[in-house]
């Protein structure tokens, strides 16, 4: 490999993250939210990882529940939005997977659907995000008319999304929950509410299912950090190194546009990262980097394959140098997903999941696989 960029993977610090989602709510079971190829890091090898601690897995469509079974999990998979063309029942059954319904076309399509054992499925309510799911006028008779379809669905669930879990102001996330638990308890459904903000903050909100997916990652989805969500451990070490160093004198235009311009004699740190990689060109100057530990700072607009950095104040550092773009640099120190997203105008949703395929993954840690088949299986892109 020639390339010096590379995300690293702590499978380790997956575990934990998902241990402490477990032991936050331990009346409830955790199913492993691994959509999206597990927020970027991998759904295959993430999924190995937990395989022995979670009872379930969430994604998001068909194709990515079977990548997980050809990649060799057993374990339940929901559908988070079910299916999008009846014509997937069938695969749904064989794959034995748990589809979620949130649309009077897909209930229709499953009430005619004769399957060799009934297919369990989470009955998704609208309960104010106005996304997906059943309104308070339909979820009844929804429920009612799949309760009594007993040789063709089973293991009914009510599930429902929050919009503002992670928001400081709790009302509408209250009105949410209010909601929810009353029609939980009128159709005596078991609940499946809880997504990380909700499982780091709101045990009111726990069902006999939670959905944790960011904080598996270590990423902190809520705006005033709490005592479980300072607990989290970044999974993704996304680190490259210096590959040139520009001396420049002062008054010096950087990168495209000359948007930074050196405020006295500077020293710039060329890294091999750049948007072509999934690094966010909305990265503003100022934006925080590890330099072998020490924290620098982006100066200069983001290129396709390299981005800039101030290393004025890093006299040791060169060509060759360690630079941590977010998690956990060699020397133990942090820097938060969630910090560089704040630069970047956006959440770490979408820097995880933005890491393209070009750079590579490298696992580390106890969940690993250990046989020499699994590095291949790993490589299961989506
Ligand atoms: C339906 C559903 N449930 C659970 C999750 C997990 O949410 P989070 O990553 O905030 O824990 C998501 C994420 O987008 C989702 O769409």
């Amino acid at each position: 490999m020639s390339r010096p960029l590379i995300a690293e993977i702590d499978l380790d610090a997956l575990r934990h993250n998902y241990r402490l989602a477990q032991a936050l709510a331990p009346h409830s079971q955790s199913l492993a939210v691994i959509k999206a190829d597990a927020y970027g890091h991998g759904a295959v090898a993430c999924a190995h990882a937990l395989d022995d601690l979670t009872p379930a897995f969430a994604v998001a469509c068909i194709e990515e529940a079977q990548a997980l079974r050809q990649g060799g999990i057993d374990k339940p998979i929901v559908l988070l939005e079910g299916f999008f063309q009846r014509e997937e029942l069938p695969l749904i059954e064989s794959l034995g997977l748990w589809t979620a319904v949130h649309s009077e076309w897909q209930v229709e399509a499953l009430l005619a659907y004769r399957p060799g054992r009934p297919i369990p499925v989470w009955v998704k309510m609208d309960s104010g995000m106005h996304r997906l799911g059943f309104s308070e006028q339909h979820i009844e008779g929804v429920w009612q008319r799949l309760l009594d379809a007993s040789d063709r669905v089973c293991d009914l669930h009510l599930m429902s999304h929050f919009a503002t879990a992670d928001a400081l102001e709790p009302r509408y996330f209250q009105r949410q929950l209010q909601l929810l638990n009353d029609w939980a308890s009128a159709l005596n459904a078991p609940t499946c509410l809880a997504n990380s903000p909700a499982t780091l903050a709101w045990p009111e909100a726990y069902g006999a299912w939670n959905r944790p997916g960011v904080m598996l990652y270590g990423s902190d989805p809520l705006e005033g950090a709490n005592d479980a969500s300072r607990g989290l451990k970044p999974v993704m070490t996304l680190r490259s190194e210096i590959i040139a160093v520009q001396e420049l004198g002062a008054g010096e235009p950087v990168g495209y546009g000359g948007r930074w311009i050196t405020p006295a004699p500077s020293r710039i740190g060329v890294v091999a990262a750049g948007y072509g990689d999934g690094y966010d060109r909305h990265a503003r100057d100022g934006t925080p980097v590890l330099v072998e530990g020490q924290r620098s700072v982006l100066a200069g607009k983001v290129s396709m394959d390299m981005l800039t950095v101030d290393i004025t104040d890093l006299p040791q550092a060169g060509i060759g140098t360690r630079v941590t773009l977010w998690g956990r640099d060699a020397s133990g120190a942090v820097l938060s997903v969630d910090e560089v997203a704040r630069h970047c105008d956006t959440i770490s949703y979408t820097l995880l999941t933005g890491v393209l395929p070009r750079v590579p993954r490298r696992y580390h840690g106890a969940g690993l696989m250990p046989d020499a088949g699994a590095s291949a299986r790993y490589n299961v892109r989506l």
